[in-house]
């Protein structure tokens, strides 16, 4: 099966590429070979390859600096999946997509489902609803996969944030009242690849909206300290830096951060058996990647 993979040079893209199964041809493109807010070029690629599945790993991800340019976070998370999702749906090609628990308000205090009520409070947010909105619309055979706080060996994220301050400082702050789910790039494409076998091999899937974040649930707090400790016990942080529990009213950002961010995954258990990670496990695998980098 021949599948498109857009962003592919983002976490999750870089992930999808190197762990696609045998039996999918996969053309990995990244912003500068595809760049989706262009409805030509979505247009003229998808004639030229021709993919019989697309994976749209492609966003705009600055949560804070979308505040301050949201026409480009729209022309990615809205537009540039309206160009992808009208382009395939007339060429009868399905999308699976990622979207974000920052669809949310954040104010729950039981696990999102995914007939929950969405109510993003910032532009990234709302920009990525506007993209899901936009590929229900217009590709009736889609699939989107809700996820968050994703981390990998490749790319931006918590965990490296985390030991480059832990080199650097003897002590930090990190906000200890906002929860979710830590969830590995590895494991999303893992799933985006189980999703994708499905379908190659039923010709059908069960189209919709699903979540899928990593377990246990955590502060990201508790994340930092589970890196630190892992970090020390392989060997990338000589000693344990001293990590303080603050208030997220400590840290104030340009965007407001949800407060509650975890996600009920029983949909795609029941419905596709795939089980949400263990982010523990993954957690190792990336800083043993990193140790060798
Ligand atoms: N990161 C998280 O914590 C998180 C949480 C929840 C959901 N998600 C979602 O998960 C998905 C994957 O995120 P990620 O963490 O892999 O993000 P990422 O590392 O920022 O990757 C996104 C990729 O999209 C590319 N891109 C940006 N604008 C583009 C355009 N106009 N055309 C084509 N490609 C473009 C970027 O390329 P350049 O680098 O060249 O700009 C980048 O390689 C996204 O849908 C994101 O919204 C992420």
């Amino acid at each position: 099966m021949r599948v498109l993979v857009t962003g592919a040079r983002g976490q999750v893209g870089h992930e999808l590429l190197r762990r696609a199964p045998d039996g999918f041809m996969v053309s990995g493109l990244g912003s500068t070979d595809l760049d989706v807010g262009d409805a030509v070029q979505v247009e003229a690629i998808i004639e030229r390859l021709r993919p019989q599945l697309i994976i749209n790993a492609a966003a705009y991800t600055a949560v804070d600096k979308a505040e301050s340019e949201p026409e480009q976070a729209y022309r990615v998370n809205r537009d540039g999946v309206a160009h992808l999702a009208r382009t395939a749906a007339a060429a009868d090609i399905p999308v699976l997509h990622i979207s974000t628990d920052y669809v949310f308000s954040g104010d729950a205090e039981q696990p999102y489902r995914e007939t929950d009520s969405t109510s993003p409070s910032g532009v990234y947010g709302a920009s990525k609803l506007a993209g899901e909105q936009a590929l229900a619309e217009l590709n009736p055979r889609h699939l989107i996969l809700r996820t968050s706080w994703v981390f990998g060996a490749h790319g931006h994220n918590f965990v490296k944030t985390m030991l480059r301050l832990g080199r650097e400082r003897d002590s930090l702050g990190v906000v200890a009242d906002q929860r979710g789910g830590p969830t590995p790039a590895a494991s999303i494409a893992d799933a985006l690849w189980q999703l994708a076998a499905l379908y190659r091999d039923h010709g059908n899937l069960q189209w919709g909206v699903y979540h899928f974040s990593g377990v246990p649930s955590c502060t990201w707090h508790d994340f930092a300290m589970e890196i630190f400790r892992q970090a020390v016990d392989l060997g990338l942080l000589e000693r344990l830096p001293q990590v303080d529990a603050i208030a997220t009213s400590d840290y104030p950002t340009p965007a407001r951060r949800p407060a509650w961010s975890v996600l009920d995954c029983s949909r795609l258990v029941a419905v596709h058996g795939i089980a949400q990670p263990d982010w523990h496990d993954e957690l190792r695998s990336v800083l043993q990647e990193l140790v060798g980098a």
